[in-house]
């Protein structure tokens, strides 16, 4: 009689279509109210060798259900898997529709370059707002007060809202003035980021972007700055004996101040990086003033360093042959499809920055 259990118990076993009929095979033979159960239930009706040889005979049906149920589990779930996976099959090798094609605008290629190779010299990068003060923007940075230097920069006032007077910064020199103020030296720090000023020609846009160097501890001279920016002029523009020219400038938050230019060549109307006699203004630099120091709260006594700042705009056009700044911002898809990057083209020093 039980062999006639067994046979119909697995063939419903084998018959279970899915996990959850599998469950009720378990269920009507193993359960509580199960049909092996009910019978061990009733051993204890029997004498004692016919309970025995009985509790052997159901214990081993029991047994072979359980695993052939634990078999048929096993093939139900490799089945199950098998099926999704046939479902969900992608084709990898098919090409990416078009207009998931994104590009990186250049702007943000050459910071990320610029950063990249600062990153290597041991720099980290600042942030500070583009809507700030006048103590950031201006004074902290020894611009006196009706000093035309302020009026220079063409600044964009936001409407008076009482208190205080918020700008546009004009550059990004208030982050210098920010990691002062919230950084003991020394300090290394680049801070690329937007900038706005009043202006609208073939060369100025309102708004653009630089990255401003800041170092500061009780060592670092003008030697020290001019290596500093030799060195990643040649790294970004990948020529390695492009000529820097440093001449003298002002700027009221440095002193000696200088202006840098590259090497290069306007022949035939081309513009060509390298030893070639003409010179291309790109950059502004010098020792931090005493005066922004001690406005910082750092004692000039015993601190120094120096401070730059880059137009993003301006060595993005030379680097990669952009003839005109406005077309940087007319988000006109033909030019950014043109001139941009692919997104996985990330800069990194080790794989070279030009591709
Ligand atoms: N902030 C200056 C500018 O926008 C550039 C500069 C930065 C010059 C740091 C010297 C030092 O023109």
């Amino acid at each position: 009689m039980l062999d006639a259990l067994k046979d119909e118990l697995l063939s419903q076993v084998n018959a279970a279509a899915d996990l959850s009929a599998l469950d009720e095979v378990r269920v009507s033979a193993l359960g509580k109210k199960g049909r092996i159960t009910g019978f061990m239930k009733e051993l204890g009706n029997l004498t004692p060798d016919e309970r025995k040889e009985r509790g052997q005979a159901l214990n081993a049906l029991k047994d072979e259900i359980a695993a052939a149920i634990d078999v048929r589990k096993a093939d139900l779930a490799a089945a199950h898997l098998k099926a999704r996976l046939e479902a969900e099959r992608v084709d990898v090798t098919l090409p990416v529709r078009p207009e998931t094609e994104g590009r990186i605008h250049p702007i943000s290629q050459t910071m990320d370059e610029m950063i990249a190779i600062f990153a290597e010299m041991g720099f980290s990068v600042a942030e500070g707002p583009d809507i700030e003060d006048d103590f950031h923007n201006f004074t902290a940075l020894n611009f006196p007060p009706g000093h035309p230097a302020r009026d220079m920069h063409d600044t964009f006032y936001l409407p008076d809202s009482g208190d205080k007077k918020m700008l546009l910064r004009t550059h990004t020199s208030p982050v210098q003035v920010r990691t002062m103020l919230n950084n003991k030296p020394p300090i290394r720090i680049i801070a690329p980021g937007r900038t706005y000023r009043s202006d609208y020609d073939m060369t100025h846009t309102p708004m653009f972007h630089q990255i401003e160097g800041l170092v500061i501890d009780e060592a670092t001279n003008m030697g020290h700055l001019k290596g500093c920016l030799v060195e990643f002029c040649r790294a970004f523009f990948d020529v390695d004996d492009l000529p820097l020219r440093f001449r003298p400038s002002f700027f009221p938050f440095t002193e000696p101040s200088a202006e840098v230019d590259i090497g290069c060549s306007r022949k035939g109307g081309e513009l060509k990086l390298g030893n070639y006699g003409d010179w291309l203004e790109i950059l502004g630099c010098g020792m931090v003033h005493p005066n922004v120091l001690e406005a910082c709260g750092i004692d000039s006594t015993r601190y120094q360093g120096f401070a730059f700042g880059m137009g993003v705009e301006r060595v993005a056009m030379l680097k990669y042959g952009i003839p005109d700044l406005r077309t940087f911002f007319e988000a006109d898809l033909r030019w950014l499809k043109h001139y941009g990057f692919a997104a996985l083209d990330i800069p990194n020093i080790a794989h070279g920055l030009t591709r």
